[in-house]
């Protein structure tokens, strides 16, 4: 049987949940706090406020034997063992982190030193945030000999967040300690060992008892470089694609050929090799300009991370420009769009791609008609209802609803269903059967055989056959 730890988890937003609720479930007692007195209310209820799989049962599987919520954090963290930090870290207006609520939260966890605690950073941090947490705690009274700050970095997707917590690539315990390490240690234990994976109530994933997670312990510092570079990384992956992308249009090329013989090379890898509208997200956006900043302030200048930063801002313009291409004029133009969060299988649109490519639309003064499985709630907060000429926004029930007596319907998210529609249908819904996709969902040559012309990234645009030579100047002019 593995050692139960009492876990205070402050901070209930995507991380500080998941993480909550997944320590429950791998059999330690949490509390997870927050100070939002609604939300912690709602959660006491059992209402989960994001969209992720498995994160309702888990919620209701263990609340509230296992899993408590509250808004008392001085209680909750004199009780526990280790108390992980998982506020949010906004970006302020120099691109680097804001950490004022790290901070709070280490200044009361301070006097709550009655035993020995781990305090942990889960957040993503910039480098040296462990030793101004240290400092902190210190300078109000927290003595030295009672706690240690580590970092122990999350890498969960929205969408998948429960499993890729349960079944992660692996562990990153940045500790300078043995004493520390060993609590993370026994946190992790139930995945690490493969016990978790013989449960029969598991939450399946792809590891087993036969492929555990690796647990990596690091120095803290390095572990708060392994997050920002890692997120770096793959944003920098997504941008160089979508600069191949470019080439291949340029070129004549396709760029779903090139990337699958790129990936097949296992240096490489097929992964995060998918061209689009850019990258978005509470995360890559944000990431890459606080490492960036990171870097600044140590003299450094990662000029690379400005170039990516760059091609993801230029993706968005160039999808614009592709839609006049087919368009001509875009003033008055009925558009359909099909999705608004930043990415499939989520209700999140925080720095999502198509939220800017709708408001570019809006501005130029088109008539958008839009539709998201799960996101339209929450852009209903952010989206103005119209544009600087006169455009229009209005939101329907389904896609099929989007497309009709559209000028052309614009595929901004790659949620499943916008890659299974019925052809037939939105070309005779269709003013004119054009179909502009930014996350490359279809097979240029089924688009063709359904009688419409296809727009895509980094493939050459496609007409079907029986297209007139006027039609095909017009959706390409
Ligand atoms: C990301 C990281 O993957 C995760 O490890 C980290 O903890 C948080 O940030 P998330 O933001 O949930 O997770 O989404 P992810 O699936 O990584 O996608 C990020 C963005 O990149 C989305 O806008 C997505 O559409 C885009 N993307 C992703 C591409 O454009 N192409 C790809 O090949 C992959």
């Amino acid at each position: 049987m593995s050692e139960r730890v009492k876990i205070a988890v402050v901070g209930s937003g995507y991380v500080g949940l998941v993480a909550a609720v997944c320590f429950a479930e791998i059999g330690h007692q949490v509390t997870c706090v927050d100070i939002d007195e609604a939300k912690v209310a709602a959660l006491r209820a059992g209402v989960v406020p994001i969209h992720e799989e498995h994160l309702d049962a888990l919620l209701r599987r263990h609340q509230p034997a296992n899993l408590t919520f509250s808004t008392d954090l001085a209680a909750a963290a004199s009780e526990a063992d280790a108390v992980f930090i998982a506020v949010g870290t906004p970006q302020s207006d120099t691109g680097d982190a804001d950490l004022s609520y790290v901070e709070a939260v280490a200044c009361e966890i301070a006097h709550c030193m009655h035993s020995y605690k781990v305090i942990v950073e889960k957040s993503t941090v910039p480098v040296y945030t462990n030793e101004w947490v240290r400092r902190v705690v210190e300078r109000n009274g927290g003595a030295s000999d009672m706690f240690d700050v580590v970092s122990n970095p999350e890498f969960l997707r929205e969408g998948t967040a429960v499993s890729d917590f349960l079944h992660p690539d692996r562990i990153v315990v940045g500790a300078d300690s043995d004493k520390a390490a060993e609590v993370l240690d026994a946190i992790y234990e139930p995945l690490t060992s493969g016990a978790y994976y013989a449960q029969p109530d598991a939450i399946p994933g792809y590891r087993n008892a036969n492929s555990r997670p690796p647990l990596l312990v690091t120095s803290a510092k390095s572990a708060e470089i392994i997050k920002h570079a890692s997120n770096a990384f793959l944003a920098t992956k997504i941008s160089f694609i979508n600069a191949v992308a470019a080439l291949c249009e340029a070129a004549g090329a396709n760029i779903e050929q090139v990337a699958q013989g790129m990936g097949m090379d296992e240096r490489i890898g097929r992964r995060f090799l998918r061209p689009g509208i850019g990258y978005g997200g509470s995360c890559f956006p944000k990431d890459v300009a606080a490492f960036r900043s990171v870097a600044e302030q140590m003299g450094l200048e990662f000029g690379l991370l400005s170039e990516v930063e760059k091609i993801n801002t230029q993706q968005t313009k160039r999808f614009l420009a592709k839609v006049r291409s087919a368009l001509w004029t875009l003033r008055g133009k009925k558009l359909g769009v099909l999705g608004l969060a930043f990415k499939g299988d989520t209700d999140d649109i925080r720095e999502s791609p198509a939220i800017a490519l709708v408001r570019m639309f809006l501005d130029e003064g088109c008539a958008i008609r839009a539709y998201d499985p799960a996101a339209m709630e929450r852009a209903r907060e952010v989206l103005p209802q119209s544009g600087e000429k006169n455009g229009s926004l209005t939101y329907t029930l389904s896609a099929y609803e989007v497309a009709e007596g559209a000028d052309a319907l614009l595929i901004l998210t790659d949620w499943p269903e916008f890659g299974k529609l019925d052809l037939a249908r939105l070309e005779s819904s269709l003013r004119y059967p054009i179909i502009i996709d930014g996350r490359n969902l279809y097979d240029p040559r089924e688009m063709t055989s359904a009688g419409l012309t296809y727009l895509s990234i980094g493939r050459p645009d496609a007409h079907p056959a029986s297209q007139s030579s006027a039609e095909k100047e017009k959706a390409t002019a």
